[in-house]
């Protein structure tokens, strides 16, 4: 089992919302209304784990251990949700986002494969933990920039954690798991694709079409990828760092060197051809 491992060393990692933030060093004249609307909808984003907890349990129904680190990896994505609440609640009030703001994000994800769930996720990670590395570049207060390092590290946790039980994935399943993994990581680096590519922009819920992502449900639809392009200006020198973290790992895992989106289409090809 993982779970034990993996929870002794997230619980060392973990950080303090009162002590490791350093509210009191927060200064008002860095921060603009434009900034906070962007802090609101990132927390709303954050909220968005409940859904996906609740996905992971049920289409991992045969999986107690991956259930069970299910459970430290939304405690935490909560606390991401809350720290930037916190943020919002100490500094600027008005922009706070409400309960039902919260709860849009909670809807039913249709089932999907469990193999495909985990390695979107973690690319998604990965993705993330870049998002907000690179919105900690671009914000000069000091204590939100604080908390997006914070959240950064974390992420990347996640990344690892997730790439743990793909690993153990490889060993169980052996081609399933590598035909699942190697798809993703195909869409997941497909430069074609809009540069905002994580599960938040994925379509979930067919019933629900098109309201059924979960950037569509922020009261802000379009607020992300104004973010990434006009705001923190997530460029082509990220996205390289994004599919270099999913190829060099997605490479470890099949034992075969992938160094570029190319290269790991055309593995996965040969892999739909045998
Ligand atoms: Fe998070
Ligand atoms: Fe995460």
């Amino acid at each position: 089992m993982l779970f034990p491992t993996l929870f002794d060393s997230l619980e060392r990692a973990r950080w303090n919302m009162h002590t490791d933030i350093p509210w009191e060093q927060f200064d008002s004249s860095c921060i603009s209304e434009r900034q906070l609307h962007g802090i609101k909808m990132n927390s709303i984003l954050e909220w968005s784990s409940m859904p996906t907890a609740e996905m992971f349990l049920r289409d991992n129904q045969n999986d107690i251990d991956f259930s069970a680190f299910i459970s430290i990896w939304f405690f935490e994505e909560q606390k991401h949700s809350l720290a930037l609440l916190e943020y919002l609640r100490r500094f600027a009030p008005e922009f706070l986002p409400t309960e039902a703001e919260l709860g849009a994000v909670r809807f039913t994800f249709d089932p999907a494969p469990a193999l495909d769930s985990l390695a979107l996720h973690f690319c998604g990670e990965v993705r993330l933990n870049n998002w907000y590395r690179c919105a900690r570049e671009y914000h000069s207060e000091p204590v939100i920039r604080a908390i997006y390092q914070l959240l950064a590290n974390d992420e990347a946790r996640h990344a690892r954690s997730y790439f743990k039980y793909m690993q153990r994935a490889m060993k169980r399943h052996g081609e399933q798991a590598k035909m699942s993994f190697s798809k993703i990581g195909v869409l997941m680096t497909n430069p074609r694709m809009n540069r905002a590519m994580h599960p938040t922009n994925l379509h979930v819920n067919k019933s629900l079409f098109p309201s059924d992502t979960v950037n569509s449900r922020l009261p802000d639809p379009g607020w992300l990828t104004r973010w990434l392009d006009e705001e923190i200006h997530f460029d082509e020198k990220w996205e390289t760092k994004i599919e270099r973290g999913i190829l060099q790992n997605l490479s470890a895992l099949f034992g075969e060197q992938l160094d570029s989106a190319r290269a790991l289409r055309q593995f996965q090809k040969s892999l739909t051809v045998l």
